[in-house]
């Protein structure tokens, strides 16, 4: 954090996305929900294919080396058998949050019942708090409903 505000990095997790097969409408929605609620110094999206390595060297380096503050991944959260975000996220974080995946699962089955597919992950890495949501568009937007207004206060209990 800085005196500007937050440092904020999102992740795409999309084979497709990386490939540039697939515009990628996630990323920059979280960027926008989230400035609108919280003062953003620095913002830095990335759209990497579905790879644990890839996302566990991504994560240690945006928490551990680059120490953003928030770091939400979007993507990979589902069973198929390329959906690897939660097991990536899961060997990395030291503490979880089960309160923000359960506000993520309850909002997400007040609007359908594939919210139950979702596996969401949410929890800390050192002083960076990091969150996984599904991929699509609608589903950022229902996930992070929840989240927005606890935020500001978790980020900074962070600190
Ligand atoms: N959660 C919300 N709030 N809204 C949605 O539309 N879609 C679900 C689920 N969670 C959805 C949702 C679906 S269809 C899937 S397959 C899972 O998220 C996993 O999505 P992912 O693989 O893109 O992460």
């Amino acid at each position: 954090v800085t005196k500007n505000g937050y440092s904020l990095a999102w992740v795409t997790l999309s084979d497709k996305g990386a490939a540039g097969k697939r515009e990628d409408k996630s990323g920059p929605l979280i960027a926008k929900l989230v400035s609108e609620k919280l003062d953003l110094a620095f913002v830095q999206g990335f759209i990497i294919p579905d790879d644990p390595r890839q996302l566990k060297g991504l994560l240690a380096d945006l928490a551990l080396v680059q120490r953003f503050d928030l770091i939400l991944t979007t993507g990979g959260t589902g069973v198929g058998p390329r959906d690897i975000t939660p097991e990536a996220t899961l060997s990395l974080i030291e503490k979880r949050l089960p309160g923000y995946e359960r506000a993520m699962t309850e909002a997400s089955l007040s609007k359908t019942p594939h919210g139950a597919i979702s596996r969401a992950i949410a929890g800390t890495l050192s002083e960076t708090l990091i969150v996984n949501m599904p991929g699509s568009p609608k589903a950022v937007a229902e996930c992070l409903e929840p989240l927005l207004p606890t935020l500001k206060h978790t980020l900074e209990k962070l600190q």
